[in-house]
Order: structure tokens, then C-alpha cells, then sequence
């Protein structure tokens, strides 16, 4: 790599981050149902049928998996812990195997020299909540606050960080518009209500582990930075109403309480009732932000219904995601969620990383396009900060190669590759550049 540990200021974390569901192997430990495993039953859903049943089998090999953790040299940890490993039906009942393993984890991370940064809640929604509605239903934001106490009471005094909710875009728009992501909607009723409720659980978190004395709690949002198709004005429109309804709805919603006009244009009259009255929970004050970045997308109009925006193919190299590579993407992100909404608050790139398509050869896999990759996008970093953006610390997705949600497990974005029949673990080549970028 050509960055080293030393051209950041001192004190800036350098981590990794992986999800529960994605890497655990959720079959094992008592753990619930979830929507991802009714999501992957449903043919034609996830790529080949996979899900997270075994993925990494973390729930196993997390010692193994938090050395590999501290030889890279990394100072911080970004992991998830699943609501249906702690109460398998949502609410009620505990599953006590659930709590110690996630007791463990965190003093395992602790005994490296790890900082523990956790997600309370990326995507497993526990198949029983589900069937009562899920994100549609405005008690998920109860249920949700319910589960944060019980599992924060056990581990909250030891995590260096904690964000209620993953990518709050993915939970609504992704899975209840677009239909990609469990639970596989294409409803725009749905759609509405997740974007307010995913917002209102956020808030009512923050509140239940600021009653618990938490500190250092923040929320992690993905953007994408939208580009017009070409200069017509249809394709401007576009890039507002995209830039609305993913970047500006959960940034404005948190740090302004009111939601974005240009979004409220097509989303008002699908909204839960008394909406406008839940803002001074849904911006609880926050101690940080985190911001997952992978891509731009390129942006014109069509003649669908509201928001009537369609993608356009980019020139741009891509990853196996087919995603265009813009590291100046994440330079925009950054500073102006800096500038229009955080100002002061310290800010993290919680996710930013490619999957390709890595081999195991000879005992090496060698992927110099994700060292070049991370170089890219940490040149942004720097510039950010160059200008005096806050930015605290940098998160690598992944610590290793896992189930990619819909699209299985062929989406290698480890920094360390897993030979899914023998579960072996090989640290690739990025892996060795990244330690040696962060020795001293
Ligand atoms: C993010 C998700 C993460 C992974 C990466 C590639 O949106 O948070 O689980 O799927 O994308």
C-alpha cells in the first residue's frame, strides 16, 4: 500500500467489520429464525439458494478469527450481533447460550487489544417479528429497544462503540421497494412506513443506552454518490430525487428532524400517521457518524411511476458487484455531510471495500486490486481531512470473505480468503500490504 499507519493524524482507528448473519453460521447456538433464512428458501431469491446457516462458522472459530484481527495490526472491530441469537423469537424468552456467546466475543476482542464497535442490528429481523409486520409495524421500534436493554445490559460496558442500525436504506428501500433484500417487498406502503420506523427503532435505542450510561453512540448510513446520466435537466432531477431518497431522508431525518420535500413529494401519503411528531426521538443526540461507501451510480428519468429514476451503465472500471470504482465519491460523502449536517461530530468510514474474484493458488491469493482499491479511497480520506473534516477512523469491509446476501458466497470481499468447503482461512495478499502499511 502506499499510505502508511503514519500519515494519519494520531489516534485515527483503522478497522475491519463483518455482520453476524453473514459470517456467524446462524444454524448453531440456539439461535431464532430469521427473515434471510425464509428469504434464501424462497427460489430464486439468493444464488443458489445459500444462506447464513454455517457462512464462516464464526460461532466457532472467532478466537482464530480475532488473531488474524490483531496481526493485521488493526486497532478496531466493526461486528453485529443478531437479535434472534439473543431472544430466537424477537421478545420474550432469552436464549442465555445467545448472551454468552456474544459476552465472550467481546472479551476475546479485549484480551487482543481490540476495540469493540457494534451494530445492534444488521438484517437478521427475527422471522417470528416478521410475521407481525416487521419494519412496517411502528411496535418494531419497542420490540427493537426491548432487545438493545437486554443485550446492552451484558456487553454495553465493554463496547468502545455502539450504532443501533446498519444502513438504514438497505433495511427499507433496498428490501421493501426494490425487493432485493429480505423481506423481498416491492410495496411502496412498506417501503414508506420502513423508512420512518427503521429512523424511529434507531432513535428509541439511543435513548434506551443513553438510560443505561452508553457513550460513544452513533449511526451508520450507506450513501452512494449520484452522478447525472448525461446534462439534461431530467437527468438533474434524477440525481435529486435518488440523492433524496438514499443520502438526504436518514442525514436530515437524524441531524435536522424533517424529512427531505423531494422525497415527501412521492412518500407523504404512504407515511404511518403523526409521523412529523416521532423527530425528537429519531434525532436523539448522537456522539458520531458512520458513513459505508462503495460506488456512484449514474442517474436519468423514465417514464415508471414516482421516483421514475433508472440507472445507466458508468465507464469506469468495476468490481465483481459490478460497481463502478470512485474513490472521489467517497471525498463528496464525506465532506458534505461535514458541511450540511454533522459539522463538529467526529465521522467514521464504517464500510468501504470490493469483492473479486479471488483464488487460492500455491497457498497465495494475490489481489492487487483491492490494495488498490483501499489505496484510492484512503487518498479521499486524507484529502477530507486535509481540509479539516473530522474523520476518526477507517473500516475495511471484510475481515474475511462471506455470505453477500442475495448474492451468496461467490462475492469474495475478505481481506482474508474462506475456503467455504474446508473453512480454512487464508490471509491474501492486501491482508500482508494492509499489515505492513500499519506496522509501527
Ligand atoms: C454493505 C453491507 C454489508 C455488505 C457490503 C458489501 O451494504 O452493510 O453487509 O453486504 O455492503
Amino acid at each position: 500500500m502506499k499510505h502508511r499507519r503514519s500519515d494519519f493524524p494520531e489516534g485515527f482507528l483503522f478497522g475491519t467489520a463483518t455482520s453476524s448473519y453473514q459470517i456467524e453460521g446462524h444454524a448453531q447456538g440456539g439461535a431464532g429464525r430469521t427473515m434471510w433464512d425464509d428469504f434464501a428458501d424462497t427460489p430464486g431469491n439468493v444464488v443458489r439458494a445459500e444462506n447464513g446457516a454455517r457462512a464462516c462458522d464464526h460461532y466457532t472459530r472467532y478466537e482464530e478469527d480475532f488473531d488474524l484481527v490483531a496481526g493485521a495490526g488493526l486497532d478496531a472491530y466493526r461486528f453485529s450481533l443478531s437479535w434472534a441469537r439473543v431472544l430466537p423469537e424477537g421478545r420474550g424468552a432469552v436464549n442465555q447460550e445467545g448472551l454468552d456467546y456474544y459476552d465472550r466475543l467481546t472479551d476475546a476482542l479485549l484480551a487482543r487489544g481490540i476495540k469493540p464497535c457494534a451494530t445492534l442490528y444488521h438484517w437478521e429481523m427475527p422471522s417470528a417479528l416478521q410475521d407481525l409486520g416487521g419494519w412496517r409495524n411502528r411496535d418494531i421500534a419497542g420490540w427493537f429497544a426491548e432487545y438493545t436493554e437486554i443485550v446492552m445490559k451484558r456487553v454495553g460496558d465493554r463496547m468502545f462503540s455502539v450504532a443501533p442500525i446498519n444502513e438504514p436504506w438497505c433495511v427499507a428501500w433496498l428490501s421493501h421497494y426494490m425487493g432485493l433484500h429480505a423481506p423481498g417487498q416491492r410495496d411502496i406502503r412498506a417501503a414508506a412506513r420502513a423508512m420512518h420506523h427503521v429512523l424511529l427503532a434507531h432513535g428509541r435505542a439511543i435513548e434506551t443506552m443513553r438510560g443505561l450510561g452508553m457513550q460513544n453512540l452513533g449511526a451508520v448510513f450507506n450513501f452512494e454518490w449520484p452522478l447525472p446520466a448525461d446534462d439534461s435537466p431530467e437527468a438533474q432531477v434524477a440525481v435529486d430525487r435518488y440523492d433524496g431518497i438514499y443520502n438526504h431522508w436518514f442525514l436530515s431525518g437524524v441531524f435536522r428532524k424533517h424529512y427531505p420535500q423531494i422525497v415527501l413529494d412521492g412518500l407523504e401519503r404512504h407515511l404511518p400517521a403523526n409521523w412529523q411528531d416521532d423527530f425528537d426521538v429519531i434525532g436523539a443526540p448522537v456522539d458520531w457518524c458512520g458513513i459505508n461507501y462503495y460506488t456512484c451510480k449514474r442517474l436519468t428519468l423514465d417514464d415508471s411511476p414516482w421516483p421514475s429514476v433508472a440507472e445507466v451503465e458508468g465507464p469506469l472500471p468495476k468490481t465483481l458487484m459490478d460497481w463502478e470504482i470512485y474513490p472521489e465519491g467517497l471525498y463528496n460523502i464525506i465532506s458534505r455531510t461535514a458541511r450540511d449536517y454533522t459539522g463538529d461530530l467526529p465521522l467514521y468510514v464504517t464500510e468501504n471495500g470490493m469483492a473479486s474474484a479471488d483464488v487460492l493458488e500455491d497457498g497465495a491469493v494475490l489481489d492487487p486490486a483491492r490494495t488498490a482499491y483501499l489505496d484510492g479511497h484512503l487518498d479521499q480520506v486524507r484529502r477530507a481531512q486535509a481540509e479539516g473534516v473530522p474523520l476518526k477512523g477507517y473500516f475495511i469491509w471484510s475481515l474475511m470473505d462471506n455470505f453477500e446476501w442475495a448474492l451468496g458466497y461467490e462475492k469474495r470481499f475478505g481481506l482474508v480468503h474462506v475456503d467455504f468447503d474446508t473453512l480454512e482461512r487464508t490471509p491474501k495478499a492486501s491482508y500482508h500490504a494492509l499489515a505492513e502499511a500499519l506496522k509501527g
